[in-house]
Formats: C-alpha cells, structure tokens, sequence
C-alpha cells in the first residue's frame, strides 16, 4: 500500500516537473520498474543527450549523473542520493592521471565513464564498457593510457594486440571479487550454461566466459540465444529485467558477491523526494564541464558495440 501510494506520488511529481528518470541496469527493482528508461551508461548517457525533458532524475550513481550534467547541460539533474559513489571512480584524480601523461607524453588518453569529470576533462576519448574496443581502434596508432579500470583495460589490450598500453591500476570492488573457483563450481551444477561476463572481472574470470560484453550487450546475448540457461557474470541488480524479458529461460548469478552496494542506496522514497525537492541536484563547474564534454562527445561519435 505504502509502496502504490510512493509510486502513484513519483509518477505525479515526474509529470508535474517534466523530468525523465533514468535507472541503471543495477539499480534495485522498484527503481528499475519505475523508470522511464533503463539502460547501460553509454544507453542513459545518450537519452540524456537527447532528451528534450526539462529534469533528468538519474538512478544511478555520482559518475553518470556528472555525465548528464555535462552532455545536458541546459537541464536540471538530480541524483536522488548523493552518497552514491563509485569507488573504481574514486581510485583515479586528476593530478594522478596529469602525472601518467607526463610519464607517457605521446599517449592517448582513454578513460572508461566510470570516472569523475575532473579526470574525463584530463582524457582525449571517454568509453564505455560496450564500446571500449571500437573507441580504441577508432584511434590513430600510437600508445595509449587507459584509466581507470585496468580490468576492462587488458580485455581491450587483448582485443587490439598492435596496441601499446599503459594501465591505470583501478578496478570495480564488485567484480573484482569473483574467482574462478566459485564460477567453476555453478559451472559444474549447470553443464552447459554459457557463462556471460562483464569485462570489468578480472583477466582470469573473462578467461572462463562465452561472451564478454557490457550489460546491455548481456539482454541482447540472452534474448537471442537459446538457453535454456545462463551464468551471469555481472551486478545481481540485470537479473531483474532479464527474468522479466525471458520468462521461459533461467538466469543464475555466478556468484553472491555480485552485489554493488553504491547501486543499492535508492529507494523509492528516495525518488519521490528528490523529485519533491529539486535536489541532491548534481552540477560540473564550466571549466571542467567544457573538457569532459570534448572527451565524451568524441566517444558519442564512435559506432557502438555491445
Ligand atoms: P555498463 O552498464 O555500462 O556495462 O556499466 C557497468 C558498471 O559497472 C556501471 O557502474
Ligand atoms: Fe562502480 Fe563497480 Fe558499482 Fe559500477 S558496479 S558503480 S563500477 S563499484
């Protein structure tokens, strides 16, 4: 009852304020439910491109609402909580990067989104982890920097072989912590499950994949392969729009450590406040704001892949 009364309150305010909310693929069912458009960052980041709604309420965390900010910068973007951080975001500065340039001064700079706009506005080119691999080949040849997921950055290495890089050393908590053991184990249980995995595991977990691919890239593997069922190496939060899109398959998470808590902090009354409220509202000062863009609207430029 208290859940109807939330959700018919949120849906009102979204009208009254002519705000689109977004909801990440991680992000707790309810939100996910509610949400005008779920997606992956490149997804999202592009809708609020393009969006010709005058709020953007992102359920997600700090990063990708920075992203909003900065690809829409006429609108207002709310990030329901702003404690929702990214900690691989947090492993990397701007300082920090603007050294690694200086140590590798012919370098391209590539950052994956999961960074703050102070260190995408340090960056020639922003990916994603569903076009990380086309960003880089769009690239002349030469060496390049990639920050701050050294995770995603061998697996791309891996894919563009002709390529030199230099790694920054940060990674997601989340998928960090899956091991191959646990994953051979449910592996076992299920003989011939293909196993999906995100590219933010680590080099010997992507070892033991089908498919490696962004979240997006995943409910379009599941949705076109047969099944009947599928080891999903990512956040639990895709379980709940996969299950929901493919009722006749079966879905299992390759292990219980695949829960980011970042992604977990909104709640629907979350929502219905900061709609209420007008805030946490989330803004990038224009100095900053004006390199990130360069550097994102260079990868809007690239064609996707999943
Ligand atoms: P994608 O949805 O872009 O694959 O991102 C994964 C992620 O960890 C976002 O924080
Ligand atoms: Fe950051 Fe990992 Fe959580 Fe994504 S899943 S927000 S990369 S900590």
């Amino acid at each position: 009852m208290q859940e109807e009364k939330l959700i018919e309150e949120i849906r009102a305010l979204a009208a009254q304020r002519n705000a689109l909310i977004l909801a990440h693929n991680y992000q707790r069912d309810e939100i996910q439910e509610i949400a005008d458009l779920t997606g992956d960052s490149l997804g999202l980041s592009l809708a609020a491109a393009r969006t010709d709604k005058d709020v953007i309420v992102f359920c997600g965390v700090h990063f990708m609402a920075e992203s909003a900010a900065i690809l829409a910068p006429d609108k207002t973007v709310l990030l329901p909580r702003l404690d929702a951080g990214c900690p691989m975001a947090d492993m990397i500065t701007a300082e920090g990067l603007r050294e690694m340039k200086q140590k590798y001064p012919d370098a391209t700079v590539v950052t994956y989104v999961n960074s703050t706009a102070a260190t995408k506005a340090e960056t020639d080119i922003c990916c994603t982890s569903a076009n990380a691999v086309q960003v880089v080949r769009s690239l002349p040849p030469g060496e390049i920097i990639f920050a701050p997921d050294r995770n995603l950055g061998r697996y791309v290495a891996s894919r563009c072989p002709e390529r030199t890089f230099h790694f920054w050393p940060g990674f997601c908590p989340t998928h960090e912590n899956l091991r191959p053991e646990a994953i051979k184990k449910i592996m076992a249980a299920h003989p011939g499950a293909p196993f999906i995995a995100h590219p933010e595991c680590q080099p010997d977990v992507l070892e033991l994949a089908d498919h490696i691919c962004s979240t997006s890239g995943m409910y379009e593997y599941v949705r076109n392969h047969p099944g009947p069922k599928f080891i999903i190496g990512t956040e639990m939060g895709i379980l709940y729009r996969m299950r929901k899109e493919n009722p006749d398959k079966e879905f299992i998470l390759a292990g219980d450590v695949l829960i980011c808590p970042n992604m977990k902090l909104i709640g629907l009354e979350d929502l219905r406040d900061s709609l209420l409220n007008m805030a946490p509202r989330v803004t990038v000062p224009q100095d900053i704001a004006k390199r990130a863009r360069i550097a994102l609207e260079r990868m809007l430029a690239v064609p996707r892949e999943s």
